[in-house]
């Protein structure tokens, strides 16, 4: 599970995030000064459509992981887009202080926190959902190892690629019985939204 990518994003002082759920609903995350990924970036916004997407369609996901937390932001979405259970990994230690400190920025009871989980592709612990907005070669690398800790029906959401690897991950996706739901796109950035296919014995 290494990957040599760098992942940084300035913030030069404390930023509010507001994501307009309905007419009615914003969900603010508060994000401490720092330079974890995971603001502004469209792979981060693209992220943030899809797993807006996927909770307004499916009640369901009970559990989920966020493989690659940088800052945080997706865990703390998806505890307030009301998941129970969300779960972290991230291999940087810089960037999981920051998204420990950003979790007691947004969550006044430490039992609401997301909880950070080590080496989770090679854990007998299955997710009713993943996200994972990581670039490089790690998701190709893995994708079966994270296919096989997805629940049937469960989703995976990937992002933090262009439009010139959507063939490639459509590929991997069909050879590990997942399918496409919805594609959200922001210039060359894709978000994709797959779904674990129930296997008819
Ligand atoms: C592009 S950032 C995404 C941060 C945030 N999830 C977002 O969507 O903005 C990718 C993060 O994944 C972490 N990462 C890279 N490879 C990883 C791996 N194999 N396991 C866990 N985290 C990893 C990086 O350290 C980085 O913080």
């Amino acid at each position: 599970m290494t990957t040599l990518d760098i992942y940084i994003e300035e913030r030069l002082k404390n930023e509010i995030v507001r994501i307009n759920i309905s007419n009615s609903k914003i969900i603010e995350i508060f994000l401490n000064q720092g330079s974890s990924f995971g603001s502004n970036h469209s792979t981060t916004l693209l992220s943030i459509e899809a797993l807006k997407f996927l909770c307004k369609k499916e009640n369901s996901i009970t559990n989920a992981l966020d493989l690659g937390s940088g800052s945080g932001i997706l865990s703390i979405l998806m505890r307030k887009l009301e998941i129970s259970k969300v779960f972290a990994c991230e291999i940087d230690e810089y960037a999981r202080n920051e998204s420990i400190l950003n979790f007691a920025s947004n969550f006044n009871n430490k039992v609401d926190y997301p909880r950070f989980i080590q080496d989770p592709l090679h854990k007998k612990y299955y997710y009713n959902l993943i996200i994972a907005n990581i670039s490089g070669s790690f998701l190709p690398n893995n994708f079966l190892e994270i296919s096989n800790i997805i629940t049937q029906n469960g989703y995976l959401i990937i992002s933090g690629f262009n439009s010139e690897k959507e063939q490639k991950y459509s590929i991997l996706a069909k050879e590990c019985n997942l399918l496409p739901v919805k594609t959200f796109k922001d210039s060359s950035w894709l978000s994709i939204i797959f779904k674990k296919n129930e296997i008819n014995t």
